[in-house]
């Protein structure tokens, strides 16, 4: 019996309701551990970008070495893809099983909080693979926007974010990509069962800044002219 059933008054089996929140706590453990890993790639992948503050010899050095590093390239190429999809499938998942939850039984209760932020990330993680669909359209297979060179890596960056509108697409998927982060970083703690004795904000709020601001940096350094 499902849990919409339970809610309806059908009779209880603690059994299954058991089994309802071993599925989903298993749901979003692959949620949590495969967001850490994509959390872990996006900070290298910022890290990397801020290196366009060095000036274009440093930038095209260092992306001329990750294509040159053909092996290193593709683990963390297929990391990074396994993460992902398998976050969208688990994403999808507990989604939707919130969604079945939403009658107002009182099994189900404790699971409005969790239902609401659910459909938050998942609004904001639609978003973010629309977002990265262009991004990989412009910098990686060089199919649109101003820049089409294969090695001025450099260049191409420079010459898409002198273009207001994708400065400003790009401002906006960051911070989307900062509250994603910051309702992400959160769940991942409760999940994994981190405790802390200081304010319980701190860490995802702290995560969703770093992170975010440190990618409009670069639209905004271009903009302003700080790096040209
Ligand atoms: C200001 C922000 C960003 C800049 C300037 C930037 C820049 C770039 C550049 C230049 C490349 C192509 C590298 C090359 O082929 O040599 C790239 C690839 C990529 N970027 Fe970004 N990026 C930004 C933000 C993001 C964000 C927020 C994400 C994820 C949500 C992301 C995900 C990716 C992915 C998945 C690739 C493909 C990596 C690969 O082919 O191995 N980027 N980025």
């Amino acid at each position: 019996m499902t849990v919409a059933g339970l809610a309806r008054g059908g009779e209880p089996s603690m059994g299954r309701v058991a089994e309802f929140y071993w599925n989903l706590a298993g749901k979003k453990t692959v949620l949590a551990v495969t967001g850490l890993v994509l959390y872990g790639w996006i900070v290298a992948h910022m890290a990397g970008n801020l290196l366009i503050f060095l000036g274009p010899t440093t930038y095209n050095g260092y992306a001329a070495f990750l294509k040159g590093a053909v092996e290193l390239l593709w683990a963390e190429r297929a990391v990074g893809a396994v993460a992902f999809l398998l976050h969208i499938l688990a994403a999808a998942q507990v989604t939707v099983a919130n969604w079945r939850a939403r009658p107002v039984g009182y099994v189900v209760r404790r699971d409005v909080a969790t239902g609401y932020a659910a459909r938050t990330m998942i609004w904001s993680g639609t978003l973010i693979v629309v977002y990265l669909v262009y991004h990989l359209m412009m910098f990686t297979f060089l199919s649109t926007g101003p820049g089409y060179s294969e090695t001025d890596v450099y260049r191409n960056v420079i010459l898409a974010f002198r273009v207001p509108a994708i400065a400003a697409v790009y401002i906006l998927a960051m911070v989307v990509l900062g509250f994603h982060l910051y309702h992400g970083v959160w769940s991942m703690l409760q999940t994994l069962g981190f405790e802390w004795s200081g304010h319980r904000r701190i860490v995802p709020v702290l995560t969703a800044l770093t992170v975010a601001g440190g990618f409009i940096l670069i639209p905004v350094a271009v903009m302003t002219r700080v790096i040209r």
